[in-house]
């Protein structure tokens, strides 16, 4: 008969309860604790029996550049915001599809080891499902509202079967910058804006608190993902996966700014050709490439990371990928630099 010995090999963290624990577990140990303070619930403490109202903002112009566009009057530009709103809502809940299978990937290596780190990675993931239902009910809750035509037509798992298939070290980089674009978009545009739906406003709150432990876990994970490599040539490679991802993401981005300036044309009455329409294009791109590419990679906590992970040549290969998009920056950020 087979008899079940304790492997001497493995050493769950913590061994001893009540014993100090490491200081990577003790980060790990922080993300559960304020992940358990601040769990909320769908419809409990984020919908609470409302509906978006048309009148009021979605995604604030800090992020959907509405006001680029003179021609719009007022109506419009809060309109253009709506319809930007509605996909932010579903770019989320596309993202989430791969961060949480990534996730729950990565936890197997803690499973026998520190359950800690394991937990909050379970949790994580947990809370990244909970978000996608969350955003699933915003695409209805909009839909219920606005003009009918709009589409949303990229699949999930299809994106995650792409982003999946690169290196982990690539896809925790893209994940570490999505995350932290999230809390970012939160307090720079979102947390002070004026005349916000409360009800978007609170999505992205509820939204923010689960995040902000997000962010540590991915820091974690990808340094951890890091020391696991050991040559220059490997990182060189991983390094140019996070490119593939970042022209991947562009690629999606594209198609999407184009199907949502044709729906808003169509829904507001613009000729679907000519000079306005392509402006409205050409500024829904832009707002797109600001808030899923370059308002992540100009954060400076994301800088710091990558900057402490990549040697110089990495970093400028980095940076020359990134150069045709550099332009797409809010207005009123540009004539600050200039
Ligand atoms: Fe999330
Ligand atoms: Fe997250």
């Amino acid at each position: 008969m087979q008899t079940v010995t304790a492997s001497s090999s493995i050493q769950p963290t913590p061994a001893v309860p009540g014993d100090p624990l490491p200081p990577t577990t003790e980060r790990y140990a922080r993300t559960i604790e304020a992940s358990k303070r601040v769990r909320w619930d769908i419809d409990r403490d984020v919908i609470r029996g409302r509906s978006f109202d048309l009148d009021q903002q979605f995604l604030p112009d800090g992020l959907a550049l509405a006001s680029e566009l003179p021609f719009l009057d007022l109506d419009q530009q809060r309109f253009l915001g709506q319809v930007q709103g509605r996909t932010y809502a579903n770019m989320f809940a596309l993202v989430e599809r791969f961060i949480g299978v990534k996730m729950l990937e990565l936890s197997r290596d803690h499973g026998f080891g520190d359950q800690v780190a394991f937990e909050a990675m379970v949790r994580l993931t947990d809370e990244e499902l909970k978000h996608q239902e969350l955003f699933r009910r915003i695409e209805r809750m909009a839909g219920a509202q606005m003009p009918a035509g709009y589409r949303f037509d990229i699949a999930a798992n299809d994106v995650a079967a792409f982003v999946l298939g690169k290196s982990t070290w690539a896809v925790l980089a893209l994940t570490c910058d999505i995350e932290l674009f999230s809390l970012a978009h939160y307090r720079a545009s979102i947390d002070g804006a004026d005349g916000l739906s409360p009800l978007f406003k609170d999505v992205f709150l509820f939204h923010w608190k689960e995040e902000s432990q997000h962010v540590i876990v991915d820091e974690l994970e990808w340094r951890r993902e890091d020391a696991r490599i050991a040559s220059d040539a490997e990182r060189d490679e991983a390094v140019g996966d996070l490119i593939a991802l970042v022209g991947g993401i562009d690629g999606i981005l594209q198609a999407q700014a184009a199907a949502d300036a044709a729906y808003f044309l169509a829904a507001s009455g613009f000729e679907p050709e000519g000079e306005q329409a392509r402006e409205v294009a050409s500024v829904v791109l832009k707002a797109y490439r600001w808030q899923y590419i370059v308002s992540g990679t100009m954060e400076p906590r994301f800088l710091k990371m990558l900057s402490g992970l990549v040697n110089a040549d990495q970093m400028r290969r980095i940076g020359e990928a990134l150069a045709p998009l550099a332009y797409a920056v809010p207005a009123s950020m540009a004539r600050a630099v200039a």
